[in-house]
């Protein structure tokens, strides 16, 4: 019903609707037209209200709200069911509470986290409306040791969704993107099951969009930026969550379909910054400089010692040599 007092108003653009109007067309009384009012107030929402005029819309504003995405999706499952909170402490966490009830595809999306979370216990910087903070529950019929695959398939469709706006950003792997040298989006892939059954998987995704150069302390900013500092030009979040949604539904399904990551791979590999440089890893404590060959088939980085010794490797923090040391 919010949805629906929300369309009307939308539709009759910069005029005002009254309380009897909404109330007659959606058959409900004018107290429950008020909450819904509110309801929409709390998601963000600038709605006017005048005693005898009634309600109105005032402009568009950028809200990542379900009302605002659905309509951009192309997905069946992905992103069908969204649970969109103005304020959460991670996206991440707060799925790991519904994931029991929860559908595979259930998206929670909110504008801002309080303690959003990084890989290897980090913390993820999750100013209001400054990115995009989004988590997708999933329940494939794989194996755990499977689930790094999912995390090859989210960075093939944020680079394919960027991509679409004209911005060439490259992966470094596992699970950062980079744009001009510098990381602007993250993904924290977090499994729950037993060791031979995997129960569902919860994909985060962090994107900087609007970050400014005072939103990065003097450490951050040799790494991380913003798609508005890196482009200088203004994204509208929502088409971009949309369209990451509608890629990942394809090449996530495509895999499920296939058994393989194929497709994601040729992406992730097309727009490595990892492959043929020198890398420097870091596992357990040790860390080790070795050359980046390329990606198996399952995901994991081939890798080339010094001494000429050839190794896969799952997971781990790998920094990339570039200009400015490494990254
Ligand atoms: C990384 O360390 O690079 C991964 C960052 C992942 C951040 C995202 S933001 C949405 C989701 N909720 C969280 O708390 N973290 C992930």
């Amino acid at each position: 019903m919010k949805s629906k007092v929300l369309k009307i108003l939308k539709n009759s653009r910069q005029e005002f609707v009254s309380g009897e109007k909404l109330s007659e067309e959606l058959g409900v009384s004018r107290t429950s037209i008020w909450k819904y009012i509110n309801k929409l107030r709390e998601d963000g929402y600038e709605i006017e209200s005048y005693p005898k005029r009634g309600y109105r819309l005032k402009e568009e504003a950028d809200i990542l709200s379900g009302d605002e995405i659905d309509p951009l999706l192309k997905t069946k499952a992905i992103g069908r069911e969204i649970i969109y909170l103005p304020e959460v402490s991670s996206t991440n966490e707060e799925l790991k509470r519904c994931s029991a009830e929860g559908r595979e595809g259930l998206t929670i999306i909110s504008e801002k986290q309080s303690l959003g979370k990084g890989r290897l216990g980090r913390t993820w910087t999750s100013l209001e409306k400054k990115g995009i903070y989004m988590s997708v529950l999933l329940k494939p019929n794989i194996q755990p040791q499977e689930a790094a695959k999912l995390t090859q398939i989210a960075a093939a469709s944020v680079t394919l969704a960027l991509r679409e706006f004209g911005i060439d950003a490259k992966i470094k792997w596992p699970n950062d993107i980079i744009l001009n040298g510098k990381k602007i989006c993250g993904i924290l892939t977090e499994m729950s099951g037993e060791l031979m059954q995997l129960d569902h998987v919860i994909l985060g995704i962090g994107i900087n969009t609007h970050l400014d150069e005072e939103d990065l302390n003097e450490e951050i900013k040799e790494k991380a930026s913003s798609i508005k500092l890196e482009t200088g030009r203004d994204y509208e979040r929502k088409m971009l969550l949309a369209g990451i949604l509608n890629k990942f539904e394809e090449l996530y399904y495509d895999f499920l379909d296939t058994k393989s990551i194929s497709k994601s791979l040729a992406v992730c590999k097309e727009n490595s910054i990892v492959l043929g440089r020198e890398v420097r890893i870091i596992r357990k404590g040790m860390e080790e400089i070795k050359i980046a060959l390329d990606l198996s088939e399952d995901g994991e980085l081939i890798v080339k010692g010094a001494d000429g010794k050839i190794e896969k490797i799952v997971s781990g923090e790998v920094s990339v040599r570039g200009l400015n040391g490494y990254i």
